[in-house]
């Protein structure tokens, strides 16, 4: 049975200062063998956070609230400063372009890379598929994934990810990235995606999308959640999650 569980976590990103560019005191830090002193900024205080099968999850508050963090540390991107976290259920994160992608290799190359980080054998039907479905030309299957576009990119990306469905998906803002002509198809995935999955936490600044799509909104603000409450159940609207998507691919135009 899928869940997770974050008691009381804390995470802390490590800033460095950059315009420290004292020789001597590189020097000094090198030859004491000292780490370099790192202030941070605390991007999430005490959550506590149940969710269960069955259930999605919106997480909403303005820009620089922790969404993405939370979202990051649900995934188990980055370790937590404090706290616990406890998840069962395989974890898919649709994050943000190239999380786990190497640009150096080929994009079929990558298409079998990310398969096998989910556990998934890249048998040649299954990369033939992926690869179908960005419908992007042939030749550029063996090209390295620098040489793509970030449109192009993104459609790589999407397609391996949303090849099978998970157990847990993770969704951050990210649908604005992809292109016109591809994103019909992408809603059309994406809707059979989520109505497979057990559960969903998808982070959003768009109420009305979170209100249509989730059964529960998490408030966050400033790394701290300040409210968390179930939606209440409204007249069934037709085709929700494609309206959905095209509401977040209209107000966001880049990568939060
Ligand atoms: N890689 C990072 N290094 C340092 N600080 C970061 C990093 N990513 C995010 N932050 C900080 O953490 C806080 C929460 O950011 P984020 O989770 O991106 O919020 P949201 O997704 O709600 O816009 C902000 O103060 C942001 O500046
Ligand atoms: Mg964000």
């Amino acid at each position: 049975m899928a869940s997770i569980s974050l008691e009381n976590v804390t995470l802390d990103y490590p800033v460095f200062d950059l315009n420290d560019k004292s020789l001597k005191r590189r020097l000094l830090t090198v030859v004491g063998g000292q780490r370099e002193k790192a202030s941070v900024i605390r991007a999430l205080h005490g959550i506590d956070l149940e969710i269960k099968a069955g259930e999605r999850v919106g997480l909403y508050g303005p820009n620089g609230s922790g969404k993405t963090t939370l979202l990051r540390t649900i995934a188990g991107i980055f370790p937590i400063s404090g706290g616990h976290i406890n998840s069962t259920g395989h974890i898919t994160p649709l994050l943000g372009l190239a999380i786990g992608a190497n640009k150096e290799i080929s994009a079929e190359d990558n298409i079998r890379l990310l398969l096998r980080v989910d556990g998934i054998k890249p048998t040649a039907d299954v990369v033939d598929s992926i690869w179908d479905f960005t419908e992007l030309k042939d030749k550029m299957r063996r090209l390295p994934l620098r040489t793509f576009s970030s449109g192009m990119l993104m459609r790589v990306l999407f397609s391996v990810s949303t090849a099978f469905s998970p157990e847990i998906l993770l969704l951050d803002e990210w649908l604005s990235v992809v292109d016109k002509t591809f994103s019909k198809k992408a809603e059309q995935r994406m809707e059979d995606l989520v109505s497979r999955t057990k559960i969903l936490v998808i982070a959003s600044h768009n109420i009305n999308m979170l209100e249509r799509v989730c059964t529960r909104i998490v408030c966050l603000d400033e790394g701290r959640i300040i409210s968390d409450e179930p939606v209440v159940a409204k007249p069934k609207v037709e085709e929700p999650l494609e309206a959905a998507v095209h509401d977040s691919a209209i107000t966001s135009q880049g990568l939060s």
